[in-house]
């Protein structure tokens, strides 16, 4: 029985040795050192091997080693395979710490301060409380939530929409299409952390832009498609938001030449606002084998007909 992991090497080997430890009935593999593809039960991947079913016959569980699963085609997963997705606190952690860092950022004018530098120019900026700076997560699941607890002790009053209505203690919460006007209404700094779905793909429009408070910002750190990008440049241009912090693109690496590469109101940062982290992830697919094995619900089951 074996298990195949194919994604970064680095963190393979962290994987390898704790799985030597912890389950060495299970002989831990790494892409492309397959062995017997018939003894292949659980996979593991970013992004998963082409022929799926064909290559590996008997595969019992899918892991995706991020949060997100939108890079799996469901279609080729037998539908007898569970696919779980990555919830681990190393992950939470590092979103939450890019989250803060980015709309301390914007509440702060940091793009502006560091324009004035370039120029050499001293132009200091009225400086305003947190509590007249109202943020909204678009999101509110493991990530979202975690990002609006931590934001909510620097006194922002804060927001999140989810699809299923969610409670927070101090945040107020908005569900559905028929919440979407009134959190977007209240939102100076709207911070994306959807799933990409059919539902969810170009949400960040020129029709969302409109409904958010002139001279929002906007925070990408969901995917890349949840963004119209031309309507991006159009509503920064025009006034419309006044920065946007982008962690992720349609394209990925963000092609040279690209307009967000210069624009003097846009932050790029190269899909890193948070990563799988080798030893808590473990420590979760270890957990998640052994409630397979005992009949136990999964942590971070996939809902295949929702797509997250
Ligand atoms: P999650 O726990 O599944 O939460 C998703 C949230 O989005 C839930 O609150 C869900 O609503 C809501 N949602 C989904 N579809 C919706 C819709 N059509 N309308 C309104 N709300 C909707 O996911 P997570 O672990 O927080 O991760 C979120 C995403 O962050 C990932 O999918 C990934 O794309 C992104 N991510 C990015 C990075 C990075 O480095 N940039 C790192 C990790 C993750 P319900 O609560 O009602 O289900
Ligand atoms: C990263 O983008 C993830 O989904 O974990």
């Amino acid at each position: 029985m074996s298990f195949l992991y194919k994604s970064d090497p680095e963190r393979g080997a962290v994987w390898a040795r704790l799985f030597a430890e912890r389950a060495p009935a299970v002989d831990f593999r790494i892409w492309p050192d397959v062995g017997d593809p018939a003894a292949v039960r659980y996979l593991a991947a970013w992004e998963p091997p082409e022929n799926l079913t064909e290559a590996f016959p008997n595969l019992e569980l899918v892991f995706s080693v991020g949060a997100g699963v939108d890079q799996f085609d469901f279609s080729r997963i037998p539908p007898g395979v569970p696919v779980v997705r990555m919830i681990e606190s190393g992950l939470v952690a590092g979103m939450v710490e890019y989250a803060t860092l980015a709309v301390l950022a914007a509440h702060r004018d940091w793009l502006t301060y560091a324009a004035q530098q370039r120029e050499a120019v001293w132009n200091p900026i009225r400086v305003r409380t947190a509590g007249s700076r109202r943020v909204g997560v678009l999101g509110m699941g493991v990530l979202g939530q975690a990002v609006l607890t931590t934001l909510q002790g620097f006194g922002f009053p804060c927001a999140g929409w989810s699809r299923t209505a969610r409670q927070l203690p101090g945040i107020d919460s908005y569900a559905g299409e028929e919440g979407l006007d009134a959190f977007l209404a209240r939102t100076d700094i709207l911070v994306c952390l959807l799933p990409l779905t059919e539902a969810t793909r170009g949400i960040l429009s020129r029709r969302l832009f409109e409904r958010l408070p002139p001279g929002a910002v906007l925070v990408n750190v969901g995917r890349g498609g949840h963004l119209v990008e031309p309507d991006l440049l159009d509503a920064l241009d025009g006034g419309r938001l006044s920065a946007a912090f982008l962690d992720v693109f349609d394209t990925e690496p963000l092609p040279a030449g690209h307009p967000f590469w210069r624009h003097p109101r846009i932050l790029v940062t190269p899909h890193i606002a948070s990563m799988t982290q080798a030893e808590t992830s473990a420590e979760v697919v270890l957990d998640n084998l052994r409630r397979h094995r005992e009949g136990l619900p999964l942590i971070g089951l996939v809902d295949r007909r929702r797509g997250y």
